[in-house]
Order: structure tokens, then C-alpha cells, then sequence
């Protein structure tokens, strides 16, 4: 489903939209002009039931905040929904996304921009702009980091299923492009697993960060097919690689990274297997492929986003293996003490994977 762009907004972000309020204002062009997101509330470990809101009223179907990549049982890993029905997708908490995106920025690789800024001057019949599609959104980490690095005006459709983080991406969307060229931006709701080459009709590049890792080899299958369709070429960030390194070392890292990956590849997902599966897809495409490393490093001036991390992912590894429970209790207790004190450093592998794709209708 997608939801052409119809409405003039402006100014600054309201107060926490609840997702009755994000989902009518879902259809939205808008120029880049409002604040970064500041999503009320406080980050508390997956699994609390406690949420504060900006807004007097805790919306219907809330996402509780603090989504370190933990699930219920049965559910894809990283948020949970209060009363959701155990077969809705997850919802990812707006205060997760916000937390990770500085160091998600700090992340990313800078050796992949040159050559897709080269292919970009060389796409036919730019010159008013490019479109640049960034599926799986989220509250629009991805556009504030890349469309200021871009010269040239820009529109970016910004893809998610969740109604309620594409109001903040909507809002809190980039200014201008590096030149100071505008950038304009549009939202569309719906299953990005399911994207067309139609989808894609006129996309000069196709964006994502975070997402691979919760999709399934026939998802990325899909994606491929539809940006090759597309003849554009694909900027996807941030795919967990399934490597952790922390220091001081502990006898129970690599265990707890063990039950983790495995609980990553829970219901046919990918997990740290995305990239590969993805180099591959692109690949078999036609499309040429670079990965480049895009690990988080998180010292003492991270110790928020490493604690919520940690509690995420400690809990994501009990839940596949409940036998863990009362070594990793211990363990994640010596863990949090040790960032809070400062002492812990956390070096969480990630990958990202630029493909150039042969332009449609013509030579690569
Ligand atoms: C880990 S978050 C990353 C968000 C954002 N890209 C970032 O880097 O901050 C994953 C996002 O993908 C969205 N998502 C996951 N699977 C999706 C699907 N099949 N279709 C549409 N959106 C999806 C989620 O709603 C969420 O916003």
C-alpha cells in the first residue's frame, strides 16, 4: 500500500503522535524545514511496561520505549507492542531509533559515497534532481545523514509499514542537500518486502539502514529484483554481521553471541547472514557489489545506547536459550556495572553494501 503525497506541512514536530494521529497525517510532501525528532518519554529496558509521553495520553498500541534488539516469543526481534496481537510486526520504539542514530552516523562508510556520487552525476536526464527511496525508514536516521553529503535537489520517499515513526521521519526530514540545493520528501506506508520494479518507477537510488537484517532471503530476493528492474543502484547500511567485541573480555561473550545470532535468524529471517545473502541477490542481478565494514564503537560517551544494547541483546540471547538465564542474570549485572563505571567498550560489527545496478536500459 502507498500513500501518494498530497499535503503542505511545516514547522516543528508536535508532541508524541499516537498512531491514530500518525496515520492521518501519513500522506506528506513536505520541504525540509522542521527539528529533529524528540520523541517524550524515557528509554527503559525491552520488556518494561512503564512509558511516559509527551502528550497527556498513552496512545492506543503505543511502542514502549527502550528497544534494545529483544522480542517476545514468537515475535521478530528489537520492539514490543502493549496489547499488540502476536502476529503484528514489530514496532520499533522512536526513543531506540533516536538513541542509536549518532552512533549509527559515526558508523557509517564514508569509502562507499564516492562511488555512488559518480554514479549519480552520470544518471541520464537529472537535472531536476534525483529521487532517492530509503526503505524501512524508521524515523529517517538515513536521510539526515545522506542527503547533506549529496549535492543536487532531492526528493526522498521515505517507505515504512509503521504509520507513527514515518510522521517523525516526515517531520524531521533533511533541509538541504550539501550544494544547498532543496530536498523535498514524501511518505509511503506499506510492506517494503514487497516493493516492484513499478514501485520504483524513476528511483535515481534506493536507500536503507537497519533493515536487512530483518528480512528474509526471498525479501531480499524481491529487493533486488525490483532495484535492478529499477536500473537504480542500492545504499544499504548497518546489516549486523553477527560479530560483537567487548573489553575487557568475559568467558560468556561468545555464547551469549551465539544465542543471539541464532535468535537474529528466528522465523526464516537473515540476521548476520543478510549481507552475504545480499552481495549475492544484487549479484546474481547483474549488479556490481562493495561492502565496507560500518561497526558502532561504543566507549564510555555511548553508555546509554550501549546499556540499552546490552540489555536488548543479552535478553534476546536468553530467550533463544532460556538454560542461559541465570549465568547471563550474572553476567549482564557485571556487564551494565562495568559500562556505567565507564570501564566497558563495545564493538558491535555492522556492514554496508553499495550496488551499482546496470542503469535501466542501457550499458553499466
Ligand atoms: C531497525 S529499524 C531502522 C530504522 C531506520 N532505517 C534507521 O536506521 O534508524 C527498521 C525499520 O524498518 C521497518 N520495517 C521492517 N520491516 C519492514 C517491512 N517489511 N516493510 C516496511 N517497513 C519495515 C520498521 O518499521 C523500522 O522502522
Amino acid at each position: 500500500m502507498t500513500n501518494p503525497a498530497t499535503t503542505q506541512q511545516s514547522g516543528a514536530i508536535p508532541t508524541q503522535p499516537g498512531p491514530r494521529e500518525a496515520a492521518e497525517s501519513k500522506e506528506a510532501v513536505m520541504t525540509a524545514d522542521a527539528t529533529a525528532p524528540k520523541p517524550g518519554g524515557t528509554v527503559s529496558a525491552p520488556g518494561d511496561a512503564v512509558i511516559a509521553w509527551a502528550g497527556d495520553a498513552v496512545p492506543d498500541g503505543a511502542v514502549i520505549p527502550g528497544a534494545g534488539p529483544s522480542g517476545t516469543p514468537g515475535s521478530r526481534p528489537t520492539v514490543k507492542l502493549r496489547e499488540a496481537d502476536p502476529d503484528d510486526p514489530p514496532r520499533y520504539a522512536p526513543e531506540w531509533l533516536e538513541l542509536r542514530e549518532p552512533a549509527d552516523a559515526a558508523a557509517r562508510a564514508h569509502d562507499l559515497l564516492d562511488p555512488l556520487r559518480i554514479r549519480l552525476a552520470n544518471l541520464p536526464g537529472k537535472s531536476g534532481g534525483v529521487a532517492i527511496h530509503d526503505l524501512g525508514c524508521g524515523t529517517g536516521s538515513m536521510g539526515r545523514w545522506l542527503a547533506p553529503r549529496l549535492d543536487g535537489a532531492q526528493h526522498w520517499v521515505l517507505h515504512d509499514r509503521d504509520p507513527y515513526l514515518l510522521h517523525f521521519a516526515a517531520v524531521a526530514s533533511p533541509r538541504s542537500a550539501a550544494d544547498g540545493s532543496r530536498v523535498s520528501v514524501e511518505t509511503r506506508r506499506g510492506d517494503v518486502a514487497r516493493l516492484t520494479p513499478d514501485a520504483l518507477k524513476g528511483a535515481s537510488l534506493v536507500t536503507a539502514s537497519a533493515l536487512l537484517d530483518v528480512l528474509t532471503r526471498e525479501e531480499i530476493d524481491t529487493l533486488a529484483a525490483a532495484c535492478a528492474g529499477a536500473g537504480c543502484p542500492a545504499l544499504l547500511t548497518l546489516s549486523v554481521a553477527g560479530r560483537v567485541e567487548l573489553t575487557p573480555s568475559h568467558p560468556l561473550d561468545t555464547e551469549i553471541a551465539q544465542a543471539f545470532n541464532e535468535h537474529q535468524r528466528r522465523d526464516g529471517l537473515l540476521g548476520p547472514d543478510a549481507v552475504t545473502a545480499a552481495a549475492e541477490a544484487f549479484s546474481e542481478q547483474g549488479a556490481t557489489v562493495r561492502l565496507h565494514p560500518s561497526p558502532w564503537r561504543l566507549g564510555p560517551e555511548q553508555a546509554a545506547l550501549t546499556e540499552q544494547w546490552l540489555r536488548g541483546w543479552v535478553g534476546a540471547a536468553v530467550e533463544q536459550r532460556p538454560d542461559l538465564r541465570d549465568r547471563a542474570d550474572a553476567y549482564l549485572t557485571e556487564r551494565l556495572a562495568a559500562c556505567a563505571a565507564g570501564e566497558l567498550r563495545v564493538l558491535v560489527h555492522h556492514t554496508d553494501l553499495l550496488a551499482l545496478s546496470r542503469p535501466a536500459g542501457g550499458a553499466s
